[in-house]
């Protein structure tokens, strides 16, 4: 029998929908990701490009529409650190405090934003970063990127050399993956699922060695957050991105990133990328 997955009801669906949405295979898992984006949206018919702008927000103070806000998978609603701000805007300090608790000290969490699905990932990468790469003392590294023929793409090391990627210099310990897998556009997550790809370890290299991977559950495909490089989407028509490393599974790729600023404690994304978020249509 397939194996069947519990979703979160739509805020404003009927109770009618809400019943039907309670339990779906991975088959309707799959199709509801293709069509709604994290099950948050139901604009199927409007291109992802033209949704993604139609969904931009606005700056607010008070974490309004640029906010990431914490999305809560069903289920996990007592395991995930974050279990109890469904919707909520994401802070700062939470992460912090959350991270403080971790063999790592990495954490992350899952997310939306307008709309989009998304990984925030933090990483105590200025502790870090001056220590030998041993396990378990992660921080982020730039790494180059080669296509699926083999072909060198760049660096990750771009984003801090090239202007045009200058919104996505790593800062203040944080990254916001755009969370769609390349290879069928399910929804990879945080921890969601207890594997040797998902504990709290971590390894050096962008290899798919140690923990604290992105998992998608569809595949078993693999994203290593602290991986940074510059690749080619080898889903839908080419573009090149910079994003994290798909470590292993069947995604052809990894995920791009999505540029962010701090409003005070609350973590507001920027839409500078936004063409980079609609290889799955
Ligand atoms: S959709 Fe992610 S591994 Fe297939």
């Amino acid at each position: 029998m397939a194996r069947r997955f519990k979703l979160r009801p739509l805020p404003n669906d009927s109770n009618d929908n809400k019943e039907s949405l309670k339990m779906i295979d991975r088959r309707e898992f799959m199709r509801l990701s293709f069509n709604t984006a994290a099950g948050l949206i139901t604009m199927a018919s409007i291109g992802s490009v033209g949704f993604a702008s139609l969904l931009m927000g606005q700056p607010e103070a008070d974490g309004g529409d640029t906010a990431v806000r914490f999305w809560v998978p069903s289920g996990a609603e007592d395991t995930a650190w974050f279990g109890d701000r469904h919707l909520e805007p994401m802070n700062y300090s939470a992460f912090q405090t959350a991270a403080a608790n971790t063999k790592t000290g990495m954490i992350g969490a899952q997310g939306v934003w307008s709309g989009l699905p998304v990984n925030v990932v933090y990483v105590p990468h200025e502790e870090n970063k001056d220590l030998p790469l041993v396990p378990d003392k992660p921080r982020f590294q730039y790494l180059d990127g080669y296509d699926l023929g083999g072909k060198y793409v760049g660096s990750g090391r771009e984003v801090e050399d090239d202007s045009t990627y200058s919104t996505l210099s790593i800062h203040d310990n944080m990254i916001i993956i755009f969370s769609r897998c390349p290879h069928l556009c399910c929804i990879p997550g945080w921890q969601l699922v207890t594997n040797n790809y998902t504990g709290d370890n971590w390894a050096s290299g962008g290899t798919d060695s140690g923990g604290d991977k992105l998992f998608c559950i569809c595949h078993s495909s693999r994203f290593d957050p602290t991986a940074i490089e510059k690749n080619s989407m080898g889903r839908g028509v080419p573009f090149d991105f910079i994003g994290v490393r798909r470590t292993g599974g069947p995604a052809p790729n990894g995920m791009p990133l999505i540029p962010f600023v701090l409003n005070g404690d609350i973590i507001e994304a920027l839409p500078d990328f936004k063409d980079w978020y609609a290889y799955c249509g």
